[in-house]
């Protein structure tokens, strides 16, 4: 095999939480005032997945590939993109090992919601939800997430050579 076995990749993205908008979070609509402001569904954790994936593969971000001015994005869920960049990855012949990820979030509580993002992101990933895994942090009330300005997520996954 030509290249590493192994490849991690980061990714990190913010959206601001305003009202008017579902709140969308590793595809599950939350219960809460406020929602996420974007082109897509907004889904924060799923973009910063998304961006780890394809930087783990060297495929750039996901702005490059799904641009946020084509109105043929406009409000799609965030999984179809998610599931576009596992294709991505498993044409040049890899696949997700594990993943961890942060959810910044001064409100709401993330915490009741975690096991079922992990198995909505698990199911598109065609992977185990056990390898997936999802955290959250208030930061203490201190700057633009603290102020409940917006939300940011962060994400690193391992990427495996598929051997046959
Ligand atoms: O992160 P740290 O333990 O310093 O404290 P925190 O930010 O107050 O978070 C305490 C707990 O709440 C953690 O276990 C988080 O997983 C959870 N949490 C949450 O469910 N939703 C949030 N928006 C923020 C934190
Ligand atoms: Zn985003």
């Amino acid at each position: 095999m030509i290249g590493p076995a192994f490849k991690i990749g980061t990714g990190y993205d913010v959206h601001a939480l305003i009202p008017g908008r579902d709140l969308i979070l590793g595809g599950v609509k939350i219960d809460f005032d406020r929602g996420l402001a974007g082109h897509s569904d907004a889904d924060v954790l799923v973009h910063a997945v998304c961006d780890a994936i394809l930087g783990a593969a060297g495929l750039g971000d996901i702005g490059e590939h799904f641009p946020d001015n084509d109105p043929s994005y406009k409000g799609i869920s965030s999984m179809i993109l998610l599931e576009k960049c596992q294709n991505m990855i498993k044409a040049r012949g890899f696949k997700i090992s594990n993943m961890d990820c942060i959810v910044f979030a001064q409100v709401p509580k993330i915490s009741p919601h975690k096991r079922i993002m992990e198995e909505n992101i698990a199911r598109v990933l065609v992977m185990d939800k056990n390898f997936v895994n999802i955290k959250a942090t208030t930061t203490e009330k201190l700057g633009f997430i603290g102020k409940e300005q917006g939300i940011a997520a962060q994400c690193t996954v391992l990427l495996t050579a598929i051997r046959e």
